[in-house]
């Protein structure tokens, strides 16, 4: 099983990337999180978001897994695959459930919506699910398939009448996932064929390696995916790390090299940095390198990737941010391997992660991939 995982607060393009590995792996697998994803893929001119599906399903030989380390809102699954299904027919028949995952009730999603915190969470009921989780009052998907549990919204009269609306997704979204595959939860040691487990999140926001409190409930990074697809440790071969050429936030925390000035503007309006699930704009700002190293070192990354470096093309100078001060570049005209102010610009990254840099990816398409 390889893995592959953000470096950063999210967003760094995991899925461009995993839909174009998919197609040498038989099975893309989700370990952790829930629709606070949002997946951007663009397939034959089409724009797909997923937030709930695996990366994998765009290509057609894959089975896509959502691991028992997921928590899962039922009607926001059957959404998704309805809208998935308008590109990629039959869809449903690829994916698989563990019956362990945990799932996102009415109750989570009020809850995270009421008090949008300070934290800034995409309202998705995270939270309040993963806290339940753990403290061993959380519903799984067994409990609604095969225990056919009925949650009963009486503690919720007297509140908004908008709330009985939820609950009527909610079954209607139980429902539907009864006609879908949901397995046991060591589904996946069971199958043949090689495995890609895909982050969600990144590494600044897990639980707890991240800018704690302002990260999410679940562990993004690689070490989570054994235990989130019920998955011996030795299992992990590769580990693939995403990052971008400049860095995003969505929410609130600290973010060092914040630019909140007219280049973070560009960078925003030119990379196209709103949130795939809030549309919430993007904080931007400079590479912090002092923190992707440690992102890469923690990881255990064997495969660096470093996305979106076509938005910063033709600007007068880029900047890193490194041991704790800015270094200035000249920009780069073009994003290919003949432009030397690229070249000088991945040198120094690499040079101070000792790892080299594998790939870069220049434009949303699963073609717009270099080698290096
Ligand atoms: P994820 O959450 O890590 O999968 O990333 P998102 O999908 O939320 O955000 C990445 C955004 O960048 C999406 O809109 C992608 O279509 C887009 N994208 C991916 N790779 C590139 C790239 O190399 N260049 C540019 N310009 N856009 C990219
Ligand atoms: P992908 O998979 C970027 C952020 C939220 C908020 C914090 C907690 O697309 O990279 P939560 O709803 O999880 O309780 O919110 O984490 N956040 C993300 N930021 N990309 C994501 O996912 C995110 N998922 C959660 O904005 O600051
Ligand atoms: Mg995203």
């Amino acid at each position: 099983m390889d893995v592959l995982i953000g470096l950063q607060f999210g967003d760094e393009a995991k899925s461009k990337i995993t839909d174009m590995l998919a197609e040498k792996y038989d099975i893309v697998a989700r370990y952790q999180g829930g629709a606070n994803s949002g997946h951007t893929i663009y397939h034959e001119g089409n724009k797909i978001v997923l937030h709930l599906i695996p990366s994998g399903i765009i290509q057609p030989h894959t089975k896509n897994f959502l691991g028992n380390g997921m928590v899962i809102d039922p009607y926001g699954l059957m959404q998704e695959i309805l809208e998935v299904e308008k590109y990629i027919p039959g869809a449903r028949d690829r994916i698989y459930i563990s019956e362990n995952a945990h799932i996102v009730t009415p109750y989570h999603l009020l809850e995270d919506i009421e008090n949008l915190n300070s934290i800034g969470s995409t309202g998705k009921g995270i939270g309040p699910c993963y806290r339940d989780k753990v403290y061993r009052q959380g519903y799984r998907v067994v409990d609604f398939i095969k225990n056919n549990l009925v949650i009963d919204p009486i503690d919720l009269l007297g509140k908004d009448e908008n709330d009985f609306f939820e609950f009527e997704q909610f079954r209607q979204g139980t429902e539907f996932m009864k006609t879908l595959n949901v397995v046991p939860s060591n589904w996946l040691r069971e199958q043949e064929g090689t495995i890609l487990a895909e982050g969600a999140q990144g590494t600044m926001l897990d639980i707890d390696h991240g800018s704690y409190p302002y990260v999410t409930s679940s562990t993004t990074i690689s070490s989570g995916a054994a235990t989130g697809l019920s998955m011996p440790p030795q299992s992990v071969k590769r580990v693939y790390g995403v990052c971008k050429a400049y860095l995003t936030r969505v929410g609130n925390g600290e973010m060092l090299s914040e630019l909140t000035n007219e280049i973070g503007e560009k960078i925003q309006k030119v990379g196209r940095e709103f949130g795939a699930t809030t549309g919430r704009p993007r904080r931007c700002g400079w590479l912090n390198l002092d923190e992707l190293k440690d992102s890469v070192e923690l990881n255990g990354v064997t495969d660096l990737i470093m996305t979106k470096v076509d938005v910063l093309e033709n600007m007068d100078t880029v900047e890193l941010y490194s041991d704790g001060e800015y270094h200035t570049f000249p920009g780069w005209e073009k994003s290919d391997l003949s432009d030397t102010n690229l070249i000088r610009f991945i040198n120094f990254i690499e040079k101070k992660l000792e790892k080299k840099i594998d790939m870069i990816s220049v434009s949303p398409e699963r073609e717009g991939i270099i080698i290096i």
